[in-house]
Formats: structure tokens, C-alpha cells, sequence
């Protein structure tokens, strides 16, 4: 049962760890039953169940409570759950704060962030205090005005020595794995090498020690719009549709429901009915 975080240490360079993103009790079972490592509540709920724009307006509480009802789901994965926007950066307290709502409230087992260096103090005091923390560099959505859209980062030398050195600084603060979002594989490949925890790719190539995805992106559901990155493992949206119209069809023809799927009433209490709909007022 990968719970620790020493389990996900001791498979850098083996067993690739699977990670994918889930934001409800269903969907949460699905990937636990379905053998995933980590069950990751992104903030990307902020446009697949919210329908924002971004990951930017999401609260603590749509996390605490979204997280809530993915943990309740999960009997054998991590859970880690995302630090929404400005839940940690004001203040080491308000991390401590937040971070702590999601363990005490949502039940979940650690916390993702996103930043290098300048959030350093902040993985060091959370992993202090017991708490587990992912780190998450590159193409941080956060951070996505800064980067004037979602572009793959690190691609010259100078970045990806500062994000290299990012991983480090994250490594010696305490965090057990690093997310690398949408960045040139040979950057991931050396960030991979240059730490000994294990490292988590979205867009980020093949070298990485796992692997992340939306649920949403891996199952066709909702935005139809691909990133090179993101695999069609299914077409959820074409399978829904086609359910929602057959069921709309059979409800116009009276097909549904047909008696089989009606409760019935026992023969005696149906004599005592009036005939008449009148007299039972
Ligand atoms: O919010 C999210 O879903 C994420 C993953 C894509 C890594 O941060």
C-alpha cells in the first residue's frame, strides 16, 4: 500500500509512479480500484468541475471540500491535494494554516505547491510540521500571466539551470516528489538525474520517474481541445452524448420507462383505491 512517502522515494529510477487528477467520490474510486499510486486533487478543478478559466479564483474551501469527497473515495492510494493560488504565498503561517485544513478537514495525506526557491522556507516548515509536500516547477499554472500563457518553460540554459537548481533546493527542504510541467524532455531528463527523489512529467517527456494527467484529458471528457501532451485513452464526450440522446429518444417514444422499471402497488391495496381519482380527496 504506496501510503508513505518513502515508498514513492524507493521507486525513483524503477516502477514508474502513475498519478492522475480526481475531484470527486466516483471518479475517486475509479483510479484507486483502478491501481493508481496518487490520487492528486489538482487545482486544475478550477476548470474541469468550476468552469473557470483558470486555476487562479479557487478557494480553500472548493479545495477542502472537493478533496473531502475524493478521500472518502480512496481506500489504498496517496492523497495529495493542491495548495490553491495565494493559499501559501502571502505568509509561511497562512501555508501552515492551509496546509493544515486539508490534512484536518479533507483527510488528505500531503499537500502540492507550486514554485522553486522563493517557496523553499515554506517546504521546509510544512515537512517539519509532518506535513508531506510536492513540489511543482516549470510550466506552474499559477503563474500563468507571469508566463503571458501556457508555454513550455525552461528552454534555454539559463532557465533550466535555475530550474535544475529549483529541484535541488525543493529536494533539501523536505519535499518527497517533484512535478515537471510542460518543459523540454532533455531538462526533465536532467532534473531527474539531479535528484534523488522521484520526479512526476505533464509535458515534460519520458525520463521522468511517473507520470501526471488530468482525468479529464485521459478520458475525452469535457474540453476537447488536446495538448500535445495529453493521450486520447478514450472519448468520454462521445460516449455520454450518445447515452444522453438515447435516453432523451426513449423517454419521447415512452419506450423508458417501461413496468419492469416501475415499482408496482400489492393487488389488495389496489381494490381498496377508489376508481375515481375525485373521491380520494
Ligand atoms: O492541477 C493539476 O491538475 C495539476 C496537475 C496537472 C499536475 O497540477
Amino acid at each position: 500500500m504506496p501510503r508513505l512517502t518513502s515508498d514513492f522515494r524507493s521507486r525513483k529510477g524503477g516502477e514508474r509512479i502513475c498519478v492522475l487528477t480526481a475531484y470527486d467520490v466516483s471518479f475517486a474510486r475509479l483510479l484507486d480500484r483502478a491501481g493508481v499510486d496518487i490520487v492528486l486533487v489538482g487545482d486544475s478543478l478550477g476548470q474541469t468541475m468550476l468552469g473557470y478559466s483558470s486555476t487562479l479564483p479557487v478557494t480553500m474551501d472548493e479545495m477542502v471540500m472537493l478533496s473531502s469527497a475524493v478521500n472518502r473515495g480512496v481506500e489504498r492510494a496517496m492523497v495529495i491535494a493542491d495548495m490553491p493560488f495565494l493559499s501559501y504565498q502571502a505568509s509561511v503561517s497562512d501555508a501552515i494554516r492551509n496546509a493544515g485544513r486539508l490534512l484536518k478537514e479533507a483527510g488528505v495525506q500531503g499537500v502540492k505547491l507550486e514554485g522553486g526557491e522563493r517557496v523553499v522556507p515554506t517546504v521546509k516548515v510544512l515537512t517539519d510540521a509532518g506535513i508531506p509536500v510536492m513540489g511543482h516547477l516549470g510550466m506552474t499554472p499559477q503563474s500563468v500571466h507571469q508566463f503571458g500563457g501556457p508555454r513550455v518553460q525552461a528552454r534555454n540554459a539559463a532557465a533550466a539551470t535555475q530550474l535544475i537548481e529549483d529541484a535541488r533546493s525543493l529536494e533539501q527542504a523536505g519535499a518527497f516528489a517533484i512535478v515537471l510541467e510542460v518543459i523540454p524532455w532533455q531538462v526533465a531528463k536532467r532534473v531527474t538525474e539531479s535528484v534523488t527523489i522521484p520526479t512526476i512529467g505533464i509535458g515534460a517527456g519520458p525520463y521522468c520517474d511517473g507520470q501526471v494527467l488530468v482525468i479529464h484529458d485521459l478520458l475525452g471528457l469535457g474540453n476537447p481541445l488536446r495538448a500535445r501532451f495529453c493521450p486520447s485513452y478514450a472519448d468520454l464526450n462521445s460516449v455520454a452524448t450518445e447515452a444522453i440522446q438515447r435516453w432523451q429518444s426513449d423517454v419521447a417514444s415512452g419506450v423508458f420507462p417501461n413496468l419492469e422499471q416501475s415499482y408496482g402497488m400489492d393487488n389488495s391495496e389496489l381494490e381498496k383505491l377508489s376508481a375515481d381519482p375525485e373521491d380520494a380527496c
